[in-house]
Parts: structure tokens; C-alpha cells; sequence
């Protein structure tokens, strides 16, 4: 699946992700800025906060309460559209596109 992920100011960079990892593995493992992922996945740290796109919302999962929880604990505020990005496992045939916050911090 490939992910596109656009920065705050509108740069963009295409990713070929593998199925299984997720949204934020994606981006760490292939240097894409924009996502810190502090706790390294385990839902503890908020820092992998993006925005989805609109026509993207419904291919995801809906979100854990936990989840919920933590995305009011971002550095930029959380929208209709966010999710923490660790949370997103890539899944075959169904490409992504993200954007991430100003900041993660
Ligand atoms: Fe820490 Fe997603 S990487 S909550």
C-alpha cells in the first residue's frame, strides 16, 4: 500500500508501505518528518498525531477509547480527522494519505 504523507506546509512524500506495519512505522522507517512517535507505538505518547483525509476516514478502523483519550493530549490540536498514526496498520490495496501537525511537541 502506498502512503502519502504531506507536511504542514504542503510538501509531499509517497511511501510504499508494507501491510502490517503501521501508519507511524512507515514514516520513522522511512525518514519522513512530521512524526515523532516518542513511545514507540504503545499509545502513550501522542506524538505520532496526523490528520487523515477526508475520503481515507472510512477505510480505518474506528478508533480504541484509549485512542480518543490521547488526542487530547496533542501538541496541535486534534480535528474531526485525527488519529495517532501508530494505531493505523497498513492493509494490502488500500492507500493512505496523511498529513501531519506544525509540531509533535
Ligand atoms: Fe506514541 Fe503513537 S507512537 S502514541
Amino acid at each position: 500500500p502506498q502512503i502519502t504523507y504531506t507536511d504542514h506546509e504542503g510538501a509531499t512524500r509517497v511511501v510504499d508501505g508494507v501491510a502490517g506495519d503501521s501508519v507511524m512505522e512507515t514514516a520513522v522507517r522511512h525518514g519522513v518528518p512530521g512524526i515523532v512517535a516518542e513511545c514507540g507505538g504503545s499509545l502513550s505518547c501522542a506524538t505520532c498525531h496526523v490528520f487523515v483525509a477526508e475520503e481515507d476516514l472510512e477505510l480505518l478502523p474506528p478508533m480504541s477509547e484509549m485512542e480518543d483519550e490521547m488526542l487530547y493530549g496533542t501538541a496541535v490540536d486534534r480535528e474531526e480527522n485525527s488519529r495517532l498514526s501508530c494505531q493505523l496498520r497498513l492493509t494490502e490495496g488500500c492507500d493512505l494519505h496523511v498529513t501531519t501537525p506544525e509540531t509533535q511537541v
